[in-house]
């Protein structure tokens, strides 16, 4: 299958194009280029005199003191205010590489291949990028655009489970965020750890579309791409606390199921929408492909849950910010008052979700 499509943004348009052979034909045409890549594929792209620096792809290396390592290597590396970056990996490398493109002698241009399906379906699209500070996560970033995006779905396939996971639950929520016929869409796919060929890269189309409607209508987080944090603040709070044990697409679906958990505190256990009860069945389904996931979550502490939930950089002075549901099952952003009752209620939810029934069980508000 080969798609393309063109990104509108006001720091410039961009095109993303799926196709096959991708990771061997990117740099063609392209006579000056440095690659970024994730150590994953340094052997694939060593030798040839290309120019390469490789990066182990760890939540330390998006730290804001490793970029001025980045930004040595480059210099080093002799590239100019002319040469393309070309950034080949998951969402770690995708950050470093846009961080250091926007600010490498001012700007240069950068092309990107994602590598996860993550990636793929999700953060490739959109420009930012987020670099942690010390303890703190994605806490500084910027909007920098591509010049191009490139997707060659078969390199999903040398993935690991987890990260197949992740992505999925990452385009679970991009669909369903979109709307009905969004999700239905994507649940028609079938999609599952084992998706591949033609399903897969229909899929990331479906996805991508999906998300490039919500960055062409708010590309600087205001309204409407705030409803793509579903998950997020629980999510960001799950990743942390696991010592980043588990990955980011998966700490998100956990996510989901806390802020589906809590709109059954709001609205009644039975009376959530249809449409919500399937999403929750499905990162059920998705998460269940990871065994090791209830006995991370049992050995997590809830009140270092409850901290990092706290410290998310989402809430206002007054309030903790989550996007939460309606009662018909669509997004909406919810600010719950800093006080003694939103406190147990959150910490209500992470009481619930380290026991290790929560990801089997059909949920009860009296979990
Ligand atoms: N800036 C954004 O818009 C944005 C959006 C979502 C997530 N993120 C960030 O992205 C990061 C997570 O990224 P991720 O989940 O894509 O993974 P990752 O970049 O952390 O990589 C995960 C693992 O997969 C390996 N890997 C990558 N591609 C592979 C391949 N094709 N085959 C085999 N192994 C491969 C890597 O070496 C690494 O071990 C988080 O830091 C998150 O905060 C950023």
């Amino acid at each position: 299958m080969s798609a393309s499509f063109e990104v509108a943004s006001h720091i410039k348009n961009y095109r993303v194009s799926i196709g096959d052979d991708l990771l061997t034909d990117c740099a063609s045409g392209v006579d000056d280029h440095i690659f970024l890549c994730d150590q994953f594929f340094t052997s694939h792209l060593a030798g040839g005199g290309r120019r390469l620096i490789s990066i182990a792809a760890t939540e330390q290396a998006k730290s804001l003191d490793q970029m001025s390592d980045v930004i040595i290597r480059l210099r080093e590396a002799g590239a100019t205010r002319k040469t393309v970056l070309i950034a080949v990996g998951g969402g770690v490398i995708q950050d470093i590489a846009t961080f250091c493109a926007s600010i490498y002698m001012r700007g240069i241009p950068w092309l990107y291949l994602p590598s996860t399906l993550l990636g793929m379906v999700d953060s490739c699209i959109g420009g930012k990028s987020a670099i942690n500070v010390g303890p703190y996560k994605n806490i500084v970033g910027n909007y920098y655009p591509p010049e191009a995006v490139l997707i060659d779905s078969a390199m999903v396939q040398s993935l690991g489970v987890e990260q197949k996971v992740a992505g999925l639950c990452e385009a679970a929520k991009i669909c369903y965020a979109r709307g009905n016929e969004s999700f239905e869409r994507y649940l028609a796919l079938d999609p599952a750890v084992d998706i591949n060929g033609l399903k897969l890269a229909t899929l990331i189309e479906l996805s991508l579309l999906a998300k490039k409607w919500f960055v062409e209508t708010d590309e600087f987080d205001q309204n409407e791409r705030l409803l793509l944090n579903f998950g997020h603040t629980f999510g960001h709070a799950i990743e942390g606390a696991t010592g980043f044990r588990i990955s980011h697409g998966v700490a998100v679906g956990v996510g989901m199921l806390a802020a589906l958990y809590h709109a059954r505190m709001v609205y009644g256990s039975d009376q959530l929408a249809h449409r919500a009860i399937v999403l929750e069945q499905h990162i059920r389904f998705l998460l269940t492909r990871m065994p090791e996931l209830p006995g991370i979550l049992a050995a997590t502490d809830p009140d270092s849950l409850f901290d990092r939930f706290v410290a998310d950089k989402k809430h206002t002075i007054s309030a903790y910010t989550i996007i939460g549901l309606t009662q018909d099952g669509s997004l909406q952003l919810d600010r719950l008052p800093r006080g003694a009752q939103s406190d147990a209620t959150i910490r209500r939810i992470f009481t619930a979700i380290v026991q290790p029934i929560f990801l089997s069980a059909a949920p009860s508000r009296d979990l």
